[in-house]
C-alpha cells in the first residue's frame, strides 16, 4: 500500500510540475495567492527527493532535503526571478508548505497508516481549501479605491482589461509591440491594443497613423519592425483611451503634462497607469516624479517601468530585463508584469515608484557625462569613474528627495543596469558625445535635430531640472558631477570640466 501511494505522490507531483510549467510559459493566472515559481520549485525538488528516497537514501538525508526546501521556498527565489513579489506574510500561505512537506512525508511513514491517513486528509483539505481560505484574505488597506475596482474588473471575466498606449516613438512602439504579443495570449486582456500617435505628416503626404495601420510598422520611430496586427494606431486621444482601464504612458516627459490635461475626465474610473517616461517635472513647490503628475492630474494609481532598455535592442527581441516600481497593490504589479513579461523581456516588480523612477531619470544625465567622456576620448577607465561617481550621486539625490527609497533598488535593472547600457549606447550619450567632439561650438539642439529624426533628447532637460532642485535646495556642492554637466550644457563650462571637479567631491556620501 505505501509503495502505491509513494508512486501516486510521485506521477502527482510530475502532473503537477508538469501543469505548473506550462502554466508558467503560458502566463496564466494561479488559482491563489501563490506564484508559479512557488510551486514549481515545490514540485521539482520533491520529485528530486522522491527520486533519491526510492534509490534508498537515508532519511536523515530526506528531513535536511525538506528543511533546505522550506528555507528555499521562504526566500522565494524562483516567483522572484519571474517577476512575481513575494507573497506577503499570511496564514493562508501554509497550505503551500503543508503541501510540500506532507508529499515529502507520507513515503517515510510506512509504518503507521493511522498517521499517514490524518497527514493525507489534512494534505487535500488544504490543497482544495486554499483558494477559499486565501479569498477570505482582507484586501491590502492601503490599496487605493481605484485599484480595488481595477481587481474586480480583471477577475470579471466578460470585462477584459483594455490597454491604451499613449505615445508611439520609439520606445512606445516597442512596448506596444511587447503588450500585443501578450494580449493575444492573456485570456484576461483584450487582444486590441490602442496606441495613441501623435499625428504627423510623413515626407510622402501620408499621415503617420494611416501608415502604420497599413503596414503594422512605424515607419517614422521604429522601422523594420511588425508590431503586431492587433495594434491600432488613433490619433484621437480621447478615443484612444474611451474603454481602457490600463494606460501606458510612454512620451517625452515635456507632453506629459498636456496629455493628461486633455484626459481629465475622459478616462475610466476603474483607469490604472503605468509610466514608462523618464524625466520629472520641476514646479514652483518642489520636484515632482512623472507618476506623480499622472496620479494627481487624473485622480488614478500610477505604476512605472524602467530598466536597461534600449528600444531598438528589445524590438528585435534580445534578451534584457527591467523593472515595475509600484506603490501598495501587489496585484496590480502582478498584472503589469504579466502585460510586459516575455521570455526575451524580464520584469521583476520592486515596492518602490520613487527610487524605481528616478534611477530611470537620473541616469540620463550621467549618460551625458560619459558622452562628453567619449568624445574626448579619455578611456574606459575615466568612463567607469564617471558612472561609479555618477551611481552614488542617483542614489543621494534619491534618498534626499524621497528617504523612502530602497538601496536594493540600485541593484534592479533599473538601476546599476540602466545606468551601464545608457553610458555604452543610448541616444543620450551618442549626442553628447558629438557635442565634446565639436567643442561645445554646436547646440544640443542642433545636434539633437540632425542626429535624432524627431526622437528626443532627454538627459539635457533633465540636467537643467536636477540643476534647479539643487539650487534651490542649496545642495549644489554635494552633486559636483549632476551640476557640472548641467553647467557643460548650458555652455558655462568646456566639455573637458566635466574630469576637473574632484577636488569639489563630497566626503559626506
Ligand atoms: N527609446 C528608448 O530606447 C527608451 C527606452 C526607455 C525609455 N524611454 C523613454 O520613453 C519615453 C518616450 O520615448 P520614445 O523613445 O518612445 O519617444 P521618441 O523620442 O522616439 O519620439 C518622440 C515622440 O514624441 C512625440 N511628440 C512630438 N511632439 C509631441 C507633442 N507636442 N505632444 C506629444 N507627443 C509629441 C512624437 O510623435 C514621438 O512619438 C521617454 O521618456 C524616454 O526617455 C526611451
Amino acid at each position: 500500500m505505501s509503495t502505491l501511494i509513494l508512486h501516486a505522490t510521485f506521477f502527482g507531483q510530475i502532473v503537477i510540475a508538469t501543469f505548473q510549467f506550462w502554466r508558467l510559459v503560458n502566463g496564466v493566472a494561479m488559482p491563489h495567492n501563490l506564484s508559479s515559481g512557488f510551486w514549481m520549485s515545490n514540485s521539482f525538488m520533491s520529485w528530486v527527493f522522491k527520486s533519491l528516497h526510492f534509490q534508498g537514501f537515508p532519511k536523515n538525508l530526506a528531513l535536511r532535503n525538506m528543511v533546505l526546501l522550506y528555507k528555499y521556498n521562504s526566500s522565494n527565489i524562483v516567483s522572484h526571478e519571474i517577476g512575481v513579489p513575494s507573497p506577503p506574510p499570511s496564514p493562508f500561505s501554509f497550505p503551500s508548505y503543508i503541501h510540500s512537506l506532507f508529499l515529502f512525508t507520507l513515503p517515510l511513514l510506512h509504518n503507521s497508516s493511522a498517521l499517514r491517513s490524518i497527514l493525507l486528509f489534512l494534505f487535500f483539505f488544504f490543497y482544495f481549501m486554499a483558494p477559499a481560505l486565501e479569498a477570505q484574505v482582507p484586501q491590502d488597506q492601503e490599496s487605493l479605491p481605484q485599484s480595488n475596482n481595477f481587481l474586480n474588473s480583471l477577475n470579471d471575466a466578460t470585462h477584459r482589461s483594455k490597454v491604451t498606449v499613449i505615445g508611439s516613438g520609439n520606445w512606445g512602439s516597442v512596448a506596444a509591440k511587447l503588450i500585443a504579443s501578450n494580449t493575444l495570449r492573456l485570456r484576461f486582456f483584450h487582444d486590441e491594443v490602442r496606441m495613441w500617435v501623435y499625428e504627423e505628416t510623413l515626407p510622402s503626404g501620408e499621415k503617420l497613423t494611416d501608415v502604420i495601420n497599413r503596414t503594422n510598422e512605424n515607419v517614422k520611430y521604429l522601422p523594420g519592425i511588425k508590431l503586431g496586427q492587433n495594434v491600432v494606431a488613433d490619433p484621437d486621444l480621447e478615443n484612444a483611451v474611451r474603454d481602457s482601464n490600463m494606460l501606458v504612458f510612454v512620451t517625452p516627459h515635456q507632453f506629459v503634462e498636456g496629455i493628461c490635461k486633455r484626459l481629465v475626465g475622459k478616462i475610466r474610473e476603474d483607469a490604472e497607469a503605468i509610466s514608462l517616461v523618464k524625466g520629472m517635472e520641476v514646479k514652483m513647490e518642489g520636484p515632482c516624479m512623472i507618476s506623480t503628475l499622472i496620479s494627481q492630474q487624473l485622480g488614478i494609481n500610477c505604476s512605472v517601468l524602467m530598466g536597461a532598455n534600449i528600444a531598438n535592442e528589445i524590438a528585435v527581441e534580445k534578451f534584457s530585463e527591467a523593472t515595475v516600481g509600484y506603490r501598495n497593490n501587489r496585484e496590480v504589479a502582478e498584472r503589469w508584469v504579466q502585460l510586459f513579461y516575455t521570455p526575451y523581456f524580464i520584469v521583476t516588480a520592486a515596492q518602490d515608484v520613487e527610487g524605481v523612477e528616478l534611477c530611470g531619470t537620473l541616469k540620463n544625465v550621467v549618460a551625458i557625462a560619459a558622452g562628453f567622456v567619449d568624445g574626448l576620448e579619455m578611456g574606459n577607465n575615466t568612463k567607469a569613474a564617471i558612472m561609479r561617481l555618477g551611481l552614488r550621486e542617483m542614489k543621494a539625490f534619491s534618498k534626499m528627495l524621497f528617504p523612502s527609497v530602497k538601496d536594493s533598488t540600485f541593484f534592479e535593472s533599473c538601476g546599476v543596469a540602466d545606468l551601464i547600457t545608457t553610458c555604452l549606447g543610448g541616444r543620450n550619450r551618442k549626442v553628447s558625445e558629438a557635442y565634446a567632439r565639436n567643442g561645445g561650438k554646436r547646440s544640443f539642439d542642433e545636434l539633437e535635430a540632425e542626429m535624432l529624426q524627431g526622437q528626443k533628447l532627454q538627459g539635457v532637460s533633465t540636467a537643467s531640472e536636477v540643476y534647479e532642485v539643487l539650487s534651490h535646495r542649496g545642495w549644489l556642492e554635494l552633486f559636483p558631477l549632476f551640476s557640472t554637466v548641467h553647467e557643460i550644457c548650458s555652455g558655462l563650462l568646456p566639455p573637458s570640466a566635466i574630469v576637473e571637479y574632484s577636488e569639489k567631491l563630497p566626503r559626506s556620501f
